[in-house]
Formats: structure tokens, sequence, C-alpha cells
């Protein structure tokens, strides 16, 4: 032990003590979170990652030097205390506090460390802007909320660890520094100081090790794995992120759903005490879109939207109907008793919310108690306005939404993105409810309008559907995947699917992705050389651990629970990376910088 401690060890964290330790001797350390100078008492809130104390100073009862020591701590002094534990007068018992009930009459002090006033306020009410808590990192994470998350999020690891390890899973490591092998986000490149000109990537996830260990023989691999990937940042994404990540051999698709879903049950059970029912719900990629207009709905409300497509397809409104006649539909949703809650000046910044999904309009009709307005009636004839009502369930009280676009993916965006809206400003979701479900069949690829050819929707290892391989080259984005997404409240959790285990498939997905024979040899060769050496079918998911702790701490902010993040620009603001280098430093590596 050090000199500062000379001999002194804690018997207690700060918020351990109960009525079991009144009248015992108690040495506790932490931060002086608040002080109060009474004159002749002091008061100390002793903060630790545990909580805080009250430490009683009493200048009658002390040796003058200690109590002339206590009259110099400050905020964030690091100290060390003897004392005696007693009960709070019942006047003075704080409620808010877990140990609002005790105190620590001190009679010896330590002053371990002294400190600068903090430029931030250490305090969970603390209104700062994030930019100045990301740059002192380090006193934002001793508020009590974010040692809070990140406990939690230790919880959630230990937790998964334990289920994973308890259904014989093996926890394996694979490499950081890989094998370039664009085909998804861009990739984060490390040059190589010993092989001039070349490059290492930092891992986007460990896809193509986590196969190679099924062909290994693992059987069941699991990692909590850090993931790198340089796209443009969002609320919900980091340029480095943490996966689960898991991979399983001679299964199929519902083999891995059992075993993430008894894995999310407990999760759930233990981290938040959630009871959810088993086997979760499964909605198809097709169904999900019609329905909720998103691939990760969120079903804690209602809101569907309708297709209303049959009954205006030829109506004399031509917005409606020539979105129809150009391929693609009319859609609403009908926000049920919304003609209270929505003013007109809400309606019209409707209007402009879905225009950033690229909707052209948003039509509107909205069923007053004194009759229907509607920014289209006229174009309708009566006919037609009953068959929308009785499709849509329309009642006096509700406001419908309609948007019509000859590209279904634009109606799907906006009205699923209204959708959210709505039930966010209408008050309809109901805290504390979490609504898990499977999406499933998704399509195997995505039509590329940039790169002009099709791209993989999950990944290229995903193994298409047996009944739909017969489109592969004929008709292939009709190809539905073996892939599966878990969705909590609107979130992807976790994704995942069977994979290809035959170099000839794997080579003709190659194909379709418009990699000539080569160029897929030269990325991806190692994997499709292990493929002729005994591959066993097998498959697998990755959870995103940020995502998942976000939703159990109850926020929105991604860098809430991790604790050292990167902001959209992808820097640290506490440490300043990235950073220039030396060109001493760059010299060894053979790179000359070339900046305009
Ligand atoms: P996928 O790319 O869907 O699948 O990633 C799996 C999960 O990781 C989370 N995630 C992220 N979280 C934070 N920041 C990011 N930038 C970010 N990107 C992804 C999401 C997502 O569901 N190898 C496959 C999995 C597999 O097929 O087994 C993969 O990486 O929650
Ligand atoms: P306009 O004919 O442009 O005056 O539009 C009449 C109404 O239809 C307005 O309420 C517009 O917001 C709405 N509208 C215009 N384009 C669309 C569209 N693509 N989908 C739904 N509503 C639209």
């Amino acid at each position: 032990m050090s000199d500062f401690l000379s001999g002194w060890k804690r018997t207690h964290y700060c918020a351990e003590p109960t009525s079991q330790n009144v009248g015992q001797q108690l040495v506790l350390m932490g931060w002086a979170a608040t002080w109060r100078n009474l004159g002749a008492l002091i008061f100390i809130g002793l903060r630790d990652r545990t909580g805080t104390m009250q430490l009683v100073f009493n200048e009658s009862e002390l040796d003058r030097q200690v109590f002339e020591l206590a009259e110099t701590i400050r905020t964030e002094f690091v100290i060390a205390v003897k004392g005696v534990l007693v009960r709070r007068a019942p006047d003075m018992v704080n409620p808010d506090m877990a140990t609002g009930e005790f105190e620590l009459m001190v009679t010896e002090l330590k002053i371990l460390s002294k400190a600068h006033t903090p430029p931030i306020y250490i305090d969970d009410d603390l209104d700062c802007q994030e930019q100045v808590r990301l740059k002192y990192r380090y006193l934002d994470l001793r508020r009590p909320r974010m040692q809070h998350i990140l406990t939690l999020r230790h919880e959630i690891m230990q937790s998964t660890r334990r289920y994973f390890a308890d259904n014989g899973f093996i926890e394996l490591e694979t490499p950081i520094l890989c094998k370039s092998t664009p085909e998804g986000a861009r990739d984060y490149l490390v040059p190589s100081r010993v092989h001039p000109g070349e490059f290492y990537a930092l891992p986007q996830s460990p896809q193509l090790f986590k196969q190679l260990l099924m062909m290994s023989g693992f059987d069941r691999y699991m990692q909590i794995a850090r993931c790198f990937r340089d796209e443009d940042l969002r609320a919900d994404r980091q340029p480095e992120f943490t996966q689960i990540d898991l991979e399983m051999s001679f299964v199929d698709e519902d083999d891995v759903m059992a075993v993430n879903e008894g894995y999310i049950r407990k999760l759930l059970k233990d981290t938040c005490d959630v009871d959810i029912e088993l086997p979760l719900r499964r909605i198809p990629y097709a169904t999900a879109m019609e329905r909720y207009g998103s691939d990760k709905p969120d079903l804690r409300f209602g809101l569907e939207l309708v297709d209303i497509s049959d009954i205006v397809g030829s109506c004399g409104f031509s917005v409606f109907s020539d979105a129809i006649a150009g391929g693609g539909s009319v859609r609403c949703i009908n926000a049920k008793g919304a003609g209270n809650a929505l003013t007109r000046r809400q309606i019209d910044e409707l209007t402009d919310f879905v225009k950033v999904y690229k909707a052209k309009g948003l039509a509107w009709m909205n069923m007053k108690p004194d009759g229907m307005q509607c920014s289209f009636a006229k174009f309708l004839t009566p006919e037609q306005i009953d068959a929308i009502h009785l499709r849509a369930g329309v009642e006096s009280g509700d406001i419908v939404f309609f948007v019509a676009d000859a590209k279904n993916s634009v109606v799907f965006a906006s009205l699923g993105a209204l959708r959210l809206e709505l039930a966010r400003r209408l008050k309809l979701i109901a805290p504390g409810k979490f609504e898990l479900l499977w999406v499933t069949d998704f399509p195997l690829l995505e039509w590329d309008e940039d790169e002009n050819r099709f791209t993989a929707m999950h990944h290229p290892f995903t193994s298409p559907k047996d009944e739909d391989i017969q489109y592969l080259d004929s008709d292939p984005g009709r190809v539905r995947a073996k892939a599966y997404d878990m969705v909590l409240n609107g979130n992807e959790i976790g994704g995942g699917s069977i994979r290809i285990h035959s170099m000839e498939l794997q080579e003709r997905m190659f194909e379709t992705l418009g990699f000539t024979k080569e160029q897929a040899w030269a990325r991806f060769g190692f994997l499709m050389e292990a493929f002729k050496y005994g591959t066993p079918p097998h498959g697998g998911l990755a959870y995103g651990l940020d995502r998942i702790v976000m939703l159990i701490a109850g926020t929105q902010n991604i860098r809430d629970v991790i604790a050292f993040p990167k902001v959209q620009t992808a820097a640290c603001l506490m440490s300043d990376a990235p950073s220039s280098v030396d060109s001493a430093q760059l010299d060894e590596l053979h790179i000359k910088l070339c900046l305009e």
C-alpha cells in the first residue's frame, strides 16, 4: 500500500453501510461531491461509484488539526476518512439518498489528492454542452448516471457471456489487423511498415473469421468484438462499436433464432426484470414494409399503413393517379383521434417532415365533428371517399395522412417515418414497454443506383432461400435470403443469417454482385479455398451491444453508453484523435502526404 494511505484499508464503499453497521468504525474513501461549512460543523458528501455518504466533521469532538484540515476540503478533493456510523436525527433523514438515514461522524481524515475547480458540474442535473462533457470525459463519467449506465453495460456483458457459455459457445478472439475486403462500409486502413505500400484493414465485423472457425470445427463461437466502420455517423452509430457476435454449425434459421430468443429473454430478465413471451413474432420483410413502412417496425403502437391504390387508381386527383400509373402506390395512416391533438399548423409541419424522405407532399383528411376537411376531396367521388373511410376505419375526430409516389420506397420511407413522428406527438408510446420481433425473408440483394449493380442487402455470404436460388440469374431482385433481424422497439438490435457453405454457390453470388472470378478470388480466396475442405452448414448473428445498452438504459444517444466515444466527425474530443504524426513516422511507413 502506498505511503498516502499509510496502512488505512477501506472497509466499505460509500453506499454500502446498513443499520447493521451503526456504531461501528468505518473507513471510506472517495471524492468530496459537496461541502457545507456551518462554522463548527462541516458536512461533506463523499462520493464513490456506489453512491454518496454524508460525512460530519464536528469541531467540538475533533482534534483541531483534523478540523482545520477538513476546512480546506473543496469539491472533487480525494479523501479518506475514519469515523463512526450513526443514524441521522429523524428530521435530518434524506429520503432521496440511499444512505439518507445515516451519516459518518469523522474522527480521522487524510487528503489524498487536491483538485482544481472542475470545468463541469459533476451532477446528474448538469446542463452543459455535450462537447464540454466529452472534452472532460473522465469528469463526466464521475456523474452517477454515467456510472450507472456503464455498470449496466458491464452487467449486460456478464449476462451475455454466461448465457452463451452455458449454451456451449466458446469465446474466441479474431484479429484486429485484417485484410481489406471492401463490400459494405468503408474500411479503416492501417499502413504496414514491413510491407511497403500495403495496408491492413480494421474489421467491420468478424464475419469471415467466424465462418472459418466453423470450418475448423469449433461448432459454437461467440465473441464480444470491437468493429470499425468508416461511415457517416448518426445518433445510433459510432465508427468503432461493439458486437456480440456468434456463429453455430449444423443449424437452420429456427435453431439460431431459438438460441437467441433464450438469450434476449434472459438478458431482459437479468437486467431489467422484464418477462417476454416466446417464441417471438416473426414478420416477413415485405409485410413489415407494407404494414409499417419499415424493416425495423416499432410495434408498441398501431398506426399501420393502409394501401388505397385500388380505390384511387382512376380518380381525378392526378397526384394519386399519376403515382399509381407510374408503378407506385397511394397509402395512408389513420391517426385515430388526432383531431384534438394536432393544429392546422402542426399538420403543415408534417408536410415538411415527410419531404425529408423525398415525399412530394402530404395529403390529409381531417374528420372534424362539424364535417370533413380534406385537401383533395373535390377530386374524389363520394363512393371513393366512403371506400377510403371503410378501408382505414375512419371515424369522427381522426386525421388521415396520405402519400402518393411512383416509387414505393418513397411511400414506405415517408409514411414509416411519419408513423413514428405521429406516435411521438400523440404520446402513444407507453414507457417501459418492450416489443420484440424477428423480421425475416429479407431480399438477398438490393439495386444500387450509384454503382448500377446489385449489392448484398446483408452481406455477400448470406445464403439465398433454397426455393429462390433458381432466380439468381434471371431475376436477382426476387431472391429472398435466409436472413433475420431482431428488432426491439423499432431498433435493429441484431442481424444475421444462414451462410452459403459451398464454393460454387459463393462464386455464383459474387458473379451476381458483379465481380469477375479473378476479383472474387483475389479478395475472398482464403474463404473460397476453405470451403473445399469440408464445411458444415452454419449460420449466426451479431447484436449491436451499444444499441442494446441504449435501449435498456433508456437513452437515445449512443455516446452515453460508451466510456470514451467519438463525435459526429469521428474525433475524440478528449484525446484529440485523430492527429497528425511526425514525418519520421510517415517515412518509416513509406507514406507521403498529399493534402489539397
Ligand atoms: P450488421 O452489419 O447488421 O451485421 O451488424 C450487426 C449489428 O451491429 C450493430 N451496428 C452498429 N452499432 C453501432 N454503430 C454502428 N456503426 C453499427 N453498425 C452496426 C447493429 C447491427 O444490428 N457480420 C454481420 C452479422 C452476421 O451476419 O452474423 C454484421 O456485422 O445493431
Ligand atoms: P397540390 O395539387 O400540389 O396543390 O397538392 C394538393 C395536396 O396534395 C396538398 O395537400 C399536397 O400536400 C398534397 N400532395 C402533393 N403531392 C403529394 C404526394 N406525392 N403524396 C401525397 N400528397 C401530396
